[in-house]
C-alpha cells in the first residue's frame, strides 16, 4: 500500500476548515449520478432508488458501462474507484488496474532488431493485461456496499441480455476499429452486423456476457477468476497467441491505496495514486501554479505558464512513475513545494522551453470512461475505468462475452518509444511479470467547506490536464456545466507541442504563444468526456453535469431537485 505523508496542513488551515464545515450542510439534499451513457446513469439511479448507497450504485454503473460502452471499459479491463465514506470520512482508491501476465517479458513487443512491432501491444490477446474490474466490483460491493452484489449487477445483466441500441457514437468507434473487430469471429459476431458497422438502432445483445456477469453475481470474484469462466478465458487467449495462465487469474488482487492529497488555494484535492500518474501529475501542476500570481498575467501569459507547467509535470511522469509495488518513486520530492519552486524558477515568461532541453533522453484517448456519484449520506465515488484503446484488444474470449483490454500498451515497450498516445516512459514503467502498467486516469474530489466537486474524464494522456482545467473552473466559482464544457488545451512534454480544441485560443493568444516559441497543434475535433457532480454545501444543493462532447447523462435524485 502506498502511504504518502506529504505536507501537514497548518493549524490555521484546519481551524478554518472545521469552523466552516460546521456552518455548512452536513449531508447532501439529493443524490446524483453522471456517467458517459444514459443506460448506465439509469442503472445507478435504479440502485439508489432501491436503497443502495453510492458504492452499490458505482458497481451498477461500472457493470452497465461494461455492457453499453464496449469501446471504453469492461469486465475485460480495469480502473480506479476513488471512494469517500461519509460515516467515518475514509478515503481510499480501489486499484483494479490490470497486471502484466506472469509470463510477460520486457521485450515481448520488440522484433529481432529491437524495434517495436506495430500493433502487437494493441490488437489481439497478446495485448491484454489480467483484468481487474470484476475483482474490484466484488470488493466494493462486499466491503463498502449495502446491497448484495447480485442486486447491483442486475441492471447490467438485463442490458446484456435485452441489448442496447447502436447510436452514432458507437458507429464512430466501431468504424475506427473495424479492422480488428472483423479479425476474430467471437468479436465480429457481437459487435458487427455481417462484418460491417451496424446501422443506427441495431440492437447489440450479449448473452455470453450476461452469463459471465451472472457467474460473478452468484460466486463473487471466484465466478470470474476461477472455475469455468477462468478456464474459458485462458484457453481462448492461448489458442489465439496470448500468454495468460490460470495462475494469473488466481493471483490477481485489487489493492486499496491511499489517495494522493494536495492543497491549492484553500482547496483540498483528493486524487488518484500510482499506478496512475494522474494524481501526482495533477498535484505537481497545482503546486507550480500556486507559485504564481495568475490573476496578474495577461491571457496569453497565463496560458503560456500553464503549458510550461504541464510540460514539466509530464516530464516527471515519463521519468519517474510506474507500479508502486515494484518500483521506487521519489513521490515525496515530486509533491513538495520545493520541487515546484525549482521547476517554476526555470520557466521563462517570454519564451517556450524546448522539451528536448529538459534532461531526459528517452520515451493513452477517445475511449476509457468516467462516472461521478454522490448519495444522500454524502458517500462519493469518482471512477475512471478503461480497456485502453477503443474496443480494447478487439478480442472477445470465446464462450465468455468478455472483450479484453489492450492495456499492455500503457507500458513503455522500449525506453523512449512512444505508445499509442504518444507518451514516453522508461525503466519505471518497463514490462515486468505481474506489474501494473502506468495509467493517466485521474478520478478526483476537490473539497472545500463550501462545496465538493467530484470529477474525471477519459482521454488518454490528456486526462490529467482536462481534470486540471475542470478543477480550476470549480475553484474560480463556476458550476459543473462549465467544468465539463470548458475548451481544452494540453502539453505532455513529448511530443513538444501544444494540442488544443477548436476555439480554445483566440487568434491573438495563438500569435502570442507562437511568438514565445510554442509549436501549436490545432486538433480537428474536441476531446474528453467529463462527468461531474457538485455538492454545493453553502447553497444546500446538488448539481451534476455530463460533457456536451459525449452522449452521457447526469441525473439528480429526487428528480424534483433541479440542477441550476
Ligand atoms: N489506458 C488509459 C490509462 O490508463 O491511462
Amino acid at each position: 500500500m502506498t502511504v504518502l505523508s506529504w505536507k501537514a496542513p497548518s493549524w490555521s488551515f484546519l481551524a478554518f476548515w472545521l469552523l466552516w464545515s460546521l456552518a455548512s450542510a452536513r449531508t447532501p439534499p439529493a443524490a446524483a449520478v453522471a456517467s458517459a451513457h444514459p443506460a448506465a446513469t439509469e442503472a445507478g439511479m435504479e440502485i439508489l432508488r432501491a436503497g443502495g448507497n453510492a458504492f452499490d450504485a458505482a458497481v451498477a454503473v461500472s457493470a452497465a458501462l461494461a455492457v453499453v460502452e464496449p469501446y471504453s471499459s469492461g469486465l475485460g479491463g480495469g480502473g480506479f474507484w476513488l471512494l469517500h465514506r461519509a460515516s467515518d470520512g475514509r478515503q481510499v482508491m480501489i486499484d483494479g488496474r490490470e497486471r502484466a501476465p506472469l509470463a510477460a517479458q520486457r521485450e515481448m513487443y520488440l522484433d529481432e532488431k529491437g524495434e517495436v512491432v506495430p500493433g502487437l501491444s494493441i490488437d489481439g490477446p497478446l495485448a491484454a493485461g489480467i483484468p481487474g474490474e470484476p475483482a474490484a466490483l466484488a470488493h466494493i460491493a462486499r466491503r463498502y456496499g449495502r446491497l448484495p452484489l447480485a442486486r447491483s449487477l442486475a441492471p447490467a445483466i438485463r442490458l446484456a441480455r435485452e441489448g442496447f441500441e447502436v447510436d452514432a457514437h458507437y458507429r464512430r468507434m466501431a468504424r475506427f476499429r473495424l479492422g480488428v473487430l472483423r479479425r476474430h469471429a467471437s468479436t465480429r459476431g457481437i459487435f458487427l452486423k455481417e462484418g460491417e458497422v451496424p446501422p443506427l438502432g441495431w440492437r447489440i445483445r450479449q448473452p455470453g456476457l450476461a452469463r459471465t456477469l451472472e457467474q460473478l453475481a452468484e460466486k463473487g470474484r471466484e465466478g470470474f477468476y476461477a472455475g469455468p469462466v477462468a478456464r474459458k478465458l485462458v484457453n481462448s487467449v492461448r489458442r489465439h497467441g496470448g500468454i495468460w495462465t490460470l495462475e494469473d487469474l488466481k493471483a490477481y488482487r485489487v489493492v486499496e491505496r491511499e489517495p494522493i492529497v494536495g492543497r491549492y488555494r484553500g482547496y483540498r484535492v483528493v486524487t488518484a495514486a500510482p499506478p496512475s500518474s494522474g494524481g501526482v501529475v495533477l498535484v505537481e501542476m497545482l503546486n507550480m501554479l500556486a507559485q504564481k500570481q495568475l490573476a496578474r498575467l495577461s491571457e496569453a501569459d497565463h496560458i503560456h505558464f500553464m503549458i510550461e507547467v504541464m510540460r514539466r509535470a509530464y516530464f516527471d511522469r515519463a521519468r519517474y512513475l510506474g507500479d508502486p509495488d515494484q518500483v521506487e518513486m521519489p513521490l515525496q520530492k515530486l509533491l513538495s513545494e520545493e520541487h515546484a519552486r525549482r521547476w517554476v524558477a526555470g520557466i521563462h515568461m517570454d519564451r517556450a522551453t524546448s522539451s528536448a532541453a529538459l534532461d531526459f533522453p528517452k520515451r493513452e484517448g477517445q475511449d476509457t470512461t468516467h462516472f461521478s456519484i454522490i448519495d444522500r449520506e454524502g458517500n462519493r465515488v469518482a471512477a475512471t475505468l478503461s480497456i485502453n484503446y477503443p474496443f480494447g484488444s478487439g478480442f472477445v474470449a470465446e464462450g465468455t462475452g468478455v472483450l479484453l483490454n489492450d492495456e499492455m500498451d500503457d507500458f513503455s515497450a522500449k525506453p523512449g518509444a512512444a505508445n499509442v498516445y504518444g507518451l514516453v516512459g522508461n525503466e519505471a514503467n518497463a514490462i515486468a511479470p505481474g506489474r501494473r502498467m502506468l495509467s493517466s486516469m485521474t478520478p478526483t474530489f476537490v473539497e472545500h467547506p463550501e462545496g465538493v466537486a467530484i470529477l474525471g474524464t477519459p482521454g488518454g494522456s490528456r486526462i490529467i490536464t482536462m481534470v486540471l482545467l475542470g478543477l480550476l473552473e470549480f475553484i474560480e466559482g463556476h458550476g459543473p456545466s462549465d467544468w465539463v464544457s470548458r475548451k481544452r488545451f494540453h502539453h505532455q512534454y513529448l511530443p513538444d507541442q501544444v494540442q488544443f480544441e477548436p476555439g480554445a485560443f483566440s487568434s491573438r493568444v495563438r500569435r502570442r504563444l507562437e511568438e514565445k516559441g510554442h509549436v501549436l497543434k490545432p486538433l480537428e475535433r474536441p476531446y474528453g468526456n467529463m462527468q461531474a457532480v457538485f455538492w454545493d454545501r453553502k447553497g444546500n444543493r446538488v448539481e451534476a453535469a455530463s460533457d456536451p462532447r459525449g452522449i452521457g447523462l447526469a441525473s439528480v435524485l429526487p428528480e424534483n431537485i433541479q440542477p441550476r
